[in-house]
């Protein structure tokens, strides 16, 4: 194993912070530096692994900002709290790269970073679908190629997106943001599968499809579905923004794929497993018609064999969330996660992160993934 090299801030700081990846931005180093850290920061562009994150951590460490790359699996938790650490973060909102069970055993609050890329990353989504339904990466690669010897009637043919229907699966923050935009965007009827009925977004659309209506225009309709399949048959787009646990891995799959139209759209910026990606790969080869916009994959970063050699399917490497304003803002608050912590501060009790982002930072943790487990340990 090839020794990573690390950087060190604040070197005299007493509390001793590592992360394990160069974060954006400045303000997320001022919390911790304000917080009396010695900041340690790997600028390898490497994976590290579990065995390279113990031996930095050595036998004193009391956070550590971790990347969804990483294996924060219960030896790891272990490792930490044995080196007297008592605070995580992941610099993302998703965490299945963390066994939390794991971490509140050894009891180590695990921090994420909602509340800044719910817009940003159903931009992408919005992007993805366009890309896809439009052909945009195909039609950049035939410009490129010099194959472009004048207009014709039917050259790159795509989807005509108004008064379509847009599926969404995860009707949380980002979905939601996801649908909004499509529906608004584009005068699309939505549908959606949850768990648990989105009413905001169900009243939104009503009260848009009134607006619409008052405008002389056709009225848009949202409906929550009874089953994944249900949304599948009847979405000529499907944009997936579930977590990703047992329940959700490879929702999508030979069986679901066959339900949907053949010329509908998939997209994903979840997480990669929650499609079969060998199905995907084989429905796409066998359907044409069809099309998929993917910024997340199976075995990231590897794709499975010939995904990338398809014309129908638009692949971008899990950039999402990367805005300059959401990466530092999911920065700012892995590192508020951490500093408050260390702190002894309470709990952020809203929604609403954004004060974390600018000003005086609120003497509070913005977000624990695990804080009601700990309570009752
Ligand atoms: C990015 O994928 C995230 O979960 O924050």
């Amino acid at each position: 194993m090839v020794p990573k090299a690390w950087t060190v801030h604040n070197v005299d700081g007493d509390r001793r912070v590592i992360v394990t990846k160069e974060l954006p931005g400045n303000r997320w180093l001022d919390i911790l530096t304000a917080a009396g850290c010695r900041v340690e920061v790997c600028t390898s562009e490497d994976v590290l692994t579990v065995d390279e994150i113990k031996e930095q951590m050595g036998d004193s460490c009391d956070g550590v900002i971790g990347q969804l790359t990483e294996d924060w699996n219960a030896s790891l938790f272990g490792a930490l709290a044995a080196a007297g650490g008592t605070a995580y973060s992941n610099f993302a909102v998703g965490y299945n790269n963390v066994d939390v069970a794991g971490a509140t055993a050894a009891g180590i609050p695990v921090g994420n970073t909602p509340g800044v890329l719910t817009e940003t990353t159903a931009e992408m989504a919005v992007a993805l679908t366009f890309s896809a339904g439009r052909r945009i990466a195909e039609a950049d690669r035939f410009m490129r190629g010099g194959r472009y010897h004048g207009w014709l009637p039917a050259m790159f043919m795509g989807t005509r997106f108004v008064g379509a229907t847009v599926g969404v699966i995860g009707a949380g923050r980002i979905g939601a943001a996801y649908g909004r935009m499509m529906v608004e965007g584009h005068k699309m009827n939505l549908v959606y599968y949850d768990l648990y009925p989105n009413e905001t977004l169900e009243k939104y659309v009503a009260d848009y499809s009134t607006f619409l209506v008052a405008h002389g225009e056709e009225p848009v309709t949202a409906t929550r579905a009874e089953t994944v399949e249900e949304l599948l048959a009847v979405a000529d787009v499907v944009s997936v923004h579930t977590v990703l646990d047992e329940s959700t891995h490879h929702l999508i799959n030979a069986e679901t794929l066959a339900v949907m139209k053949p010329d509908a759209i998939l997209v994903n910026s979840s997480r990669g497993p929650v499609i079969d990606e060998d199905a995907l790969v084989a429905h796409c080869r066998a359907n044409p018609e069809f099309a998929a916009g993917l910024d997340v994959f199976e075995d990231e970063p590897a794709m499975k064999e010939g995904l990338a050699d398809l014309d129908n399917v638009v692949i971008v490497p899990h950039i999402a969330s990367a805005t300059k304003w959401t990466r530092e803002g999911m920065a700012t608050l892995a590192a508020a996660n951490v500093a408050g912590i260390l702190q002894g501060y309470p709990l952020w009790e809203s929604d609403d992160v954004l004060p974390f982002l600018a000003g005086d930072v609120p003497r509070a943790v913005p977000s624990i993934v695990n804080s009601a487990e700990l309570e009752n340990e």
